[in-house]
């Protein structure tokens, strides 16, 4: 079966289509037979070995052997280890793991997956995990986000902004929504209330003060987004130039630091994958309270272009991947 591995760290060259042998399943595993995957901020920076933090997990100097690259997925159950509970053969699931979606067959532990929603297909479900986790556990468990509160996000028009625009909206929030000129349009239609221009205005510099930023895009200081927060609001920084939480360490570190002496909280989130909150987002898919925004799809053979598209950082939504 094929995989895309990679040898040393680098750019998308780095990156190789090879045969290898497919896994077998044991105790509480699945065996899933890849239909579709999704491309995500994490691939180019596991890719890259940046943050150079990563590599002590990764492999320090060059990525551990045979490292498959890919976290999203979505496919068909092919086996599953005799105290598997939630799923049987031939079922259609979707879900994620830390590395190795990039290939046609996979073994993951059944608290990593879910059913895939039955309004969606392989490639709409593959577009969910890393980014529809990040952004409801972002909003729900760090940030609290309640009901009619006033909450402004970062990188709205990305992968993990376009879930969290929806999520929000979801539970009841007013969300403002900032994104480039290009994708104005495209906020409003998936729910946002309002919408900033960041290449027009700096929206730290407005009148209104929110309850919760969710601050996805990272290319401004605390310093400054405290300005538009309550006196009693919360910053959950989530990604930037840098990468997710482990990229933007010593920024967010300094924030909570700040925020000790401040009424503002800063909450730090690092996703974290469990068939509960997979569930909760087939609800809301089901329910067609979400809908996946898919920027691009590319095949298989072309996962280097897709990992490069990503890593110019500017897609509408997500980058999916058919097999
Ligand atoms: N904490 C965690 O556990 C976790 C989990 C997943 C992801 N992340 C991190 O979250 C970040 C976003 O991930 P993603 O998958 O949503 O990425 P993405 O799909 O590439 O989206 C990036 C977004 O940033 C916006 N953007 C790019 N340059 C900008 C600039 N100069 N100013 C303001 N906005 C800008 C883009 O909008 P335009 O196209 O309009 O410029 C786009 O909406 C990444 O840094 C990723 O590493 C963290």
């Amino acid at each position: 079966m094929r995989a895309i591995i990679f040898e040393s760290y680098g750019g998308p060259e780095v990156l190789q289509i090879i045969d290898i042998e497919k896994p077998t399943i044991k105790g509480n595993e699945v065996l899933v037979h890849v239909r579709a995957c999704a491309a995500n901020a994490a691939d180019w920076h596991i890719m890259r070995g940046d943050p150079y933090l990563a590599r002590l997990y990764f492999g320090l100097t060059n990525p551990k052997k045979n490292t498959v690259l890919g976290n999203d997925f979505a496919g068909i159950v092919e086996a599953v280890g005799p105290q598997v509970t939630n799923f049987k053969p031939g079922e259609e699931v979707f879900g994620q793991v830390i590395t190795g979606a990039f290939t046609d067959f996979l073994c993951v532990s059944e608290n990593s997956l879910s059913h895939k929603p039955k309004n969606l297909s392989f490639e709409q479900a593959a577009s969910i995990p890393c980014a529809g986790l990040t952004a409801l556990q972002a909003l729900r468990n760090a940030g609290n986000i309640q009901p009619e509160q006033k909450l402004l996000i970062t990188g709205a028009s990305g992968g993990v902004g376009s879930f969290a625009v929806q999520i929000a909206k979801a539970l009841g929030a007013e969300v403002t929504a900032v994104c480039s000129t290009r994708n104005v349009d495209a906020m409003h239609s998936i729910g946002a209330d309002y919408t900033i221009d960041y290449t027009k205005d700096d929206y730290t510099l407005g009148n209104q003060q929110y309850d919760l930023v969710l601050d996805i895009a990272g290319d401004k200081p605390f310093a400054d987004i405290r300005r538009i927060m309550k006196p009693s609001g919360a910053f959950c920084p989530v990604g930037g130039p840098g990468g997710g939480l482990l990229g933007s360490m010593a920024d967010s570190l300094k924030a909570l630091v700040v925020s000790q002496f401040l009424s503002q909280r800063v909450v730090l989130v690092m996703t974290n994958t469990n068939k509960s909150d997979l569930d909760y987002l087939k609800e809301l898919i089901e329910t067609n309270k979400v809908k996946p925004v898919i920027d691009c799809r590319f095949s298989f053979d072309e996962i280097p272009k897709a990992i490069h598209h990503m890593e110019q950082g500017h897609p509408k939504g997500k980058v999916v991947i058919f097999m």
